[in-house]
């Protein structure tokens, strides 16, 4: 893994930082192989149970890097359009452990299609978001998607098709972000989240995530019987045992993930 990208894991908490601040952390071929290995590592890592995902110096990220042209694409093959990857960082992993976008500043493009697959965006009081691919004159693919089902039509609509920035707060009440805080408390805010997220069993967050995200295409009884299968297969866990011992003991339980 190069540094494009950075991984870090603090106790359960996993940080996942872009890392080229001299382009605004524009996406070259390099930096997509780096955060498709740092959010792999999060998936694969039994120890990272939520991550936070943020850029170094004043931009989350600024979107392809449009000086290196087709070079943002890279050999990276879920490019090409004969493997459509779902696992990629702009496509979404098939991650069900809870993310935290911490959006710093520009976030745009990529930035915006990572943004829109995190759980939960927490933006600083001097981040922008956009999509600027319609003022190239190409189509976003996943934010097409995303954005749709994630906010408003119009508001959606307003981000794919006009291609101009908004401000956190526009952002907030269109909902796509969370909550706005002020610049020089985010990481601290993102890491508080963070920790309310570890008093959670980190299995029964994983099967309620992923039922959130497989159910949206079934019907209602699919869907309970796919919750029903997952309520079983994570309600035999050590955890699921030691959340139900820890209540009837009146105490914090001690999660292991197991
Ligand atoms: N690709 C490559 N380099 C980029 C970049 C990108 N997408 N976005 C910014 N940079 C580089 C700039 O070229 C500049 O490099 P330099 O200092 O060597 O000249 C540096 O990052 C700072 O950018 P700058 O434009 O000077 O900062 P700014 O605060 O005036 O403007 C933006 C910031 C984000 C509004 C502006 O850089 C921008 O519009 N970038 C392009 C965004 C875009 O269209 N992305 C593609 C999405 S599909």
């Amino acid at each position: 893994m190069g540094d494009s990208a950075t991984f870090r894991l603090d106790g359960h908490v996993a940080t996942i930082t872009y890392n080229r601040p001299d382009a605004l952390n524009a996406i070259n071929a390099e930096m997509r192989r780096d955060l498709n290995d740092a959010f792999s590592r999060f998936r694969d890592d039994e120890d990272a149970w939520v991550a936070i995902v943020t850029g170094a110096g004043r931009a989350f990220c600024a979107g392809a890097d449009l000086r290196q042209g087709a070079g943002s694409a890279g050999e990276f093959p879920g490019t090409f359009w004969e493997k459509p990857t779902l696992n990629s960082f702009e496509s979404g992993w098939e991650i069900f452990k809870p993310v935290i976008a911490a959006v710093n500043g520009y976030c745009l493009g990529y930035g915006l299609t990572l943004a829109s697959w995190c759980d939960f965006v927490l933006a600083s009081d001097r981040a922008e978001f956009g999509l600027p691919e319609v003022r190239l004159g190409v189509p976003a693919i996943v934010a097409s998607i995303r954005l749709p089902q994630r906010l408003n039509w119009a508001d959606a609509m307003e981000l794919l098709l006009t291609g101009e920035r908004i401000t956190a707060d526009r952002a907030k009440a269109m909902g796509l972000v969370w909550r706005v805080v002020p610049h020089e408390t985010l990481l601290d805010e993102a890491n508080a989240l963070a920790q309310r997220l570890l008093g959670g069993g980190p299995l029964a967050q994983r099967a309620m995530k992923e039922m959130a995200m497989r159910t949206r295409p079934m019907t209602m009884l699919e869907a309970i019987r796919f919750g029903e299968t997952m309520r079983q297969v994570a309600g035999a866990t050590q955890d699921a045992a030691e959340g139900f011992r820890a209540a009837a003991e009146e105490r914090p339980p001690r999660w292991t993930g197991r």
